[in-house]
């Protein structure tokens, strides 16, 4: 699928540049508003089709809608903090994740990544995607957001952010869920035209 402008309903800049190297032919613009609805449902899908739906209804109408959540699930906090990774961690993810964990050794965890495609003729279209590692005892690397700088991806010894953006645009669970929303949308029949 190419030449489609789509219209991602969030303020993370990251999230934009990440998901256009993961959608080719997409050209992303972020959703200019100061302020979104709060994250309040009980699953990433919720939350992801929540923000697609208030920008179906105050976007513009012939582009694509995209709803993006995420949030990171850890084995010392019980599958924690999940999809309230975001009010949990406030912007200050690692500091945040090295006091919850303290000297807990069950450092296992996995990213989550649900997107949801509005078209503009109002079809939903949705790709999941995760990625296994754990937490390390101490933040490194500069590329990335969030969690990255202490998620340890399994298979490797470096940290998201020292592997950095290359590494996301092949492994990360945006890119899993990237992938997933794609095929969803290559087997859907067309609509018209
Ligand atoms: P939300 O999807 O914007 O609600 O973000 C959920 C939380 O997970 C926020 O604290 C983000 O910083 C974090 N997060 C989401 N994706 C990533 C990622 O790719 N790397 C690191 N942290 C992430």
């Amino acid at each position: 699928m190419g030449g489609v402008t789509a219209v991602l309903c969030s303020s993370n800049e990251h999230k934009a540049r990440e998901l256009e190297r993961l959608l080719p032919g997409w050209t992303i613009e972020l959703l200019g508003v100061d302020a979104f609805p709060p994250e309040t449902g009980a699953t990433y899908y919720d939350n992801a089709a929540a923000k697609a739906r208030f920008g179906r209804e105050i976007g513009p109408a012939d582009a694509w809608m995209l709803g993006e959540d995420s949030g990171i699930e850890v084995d010392g906090l019980d599958g924690g903090p999940g999809v309230r990774s975001a009010r949990s961690a406030a912007g200050d993810e690692v500091g945040w994740m090295l006091h919850a964990l303290d000297d807990d050794e069950r450092r296992g965890a996995r990213y989550v990544c649900e997107l949801v495609a509005l078209a503009p003729d109002g079809r939903e279209f949705r790709g999941t995607g995760t990625v296994d590692g754990r937490i390390a005892h101490e933040p490194r690397g500069t590329e990335g957001f969030g969690f990255d700088p202490v998620f340890v991806p399994g298979g490797e010894e470096q940290t998201v952010a020292e592997l950095g953006d290359d590494w996301k645009a092949r492994h990360s669970h945006r890119a899993n869920a990237a992938r997933a929303l794609l095929s969803a949308l290559a087997a859907a029949p067309a609509s018209h035209g």
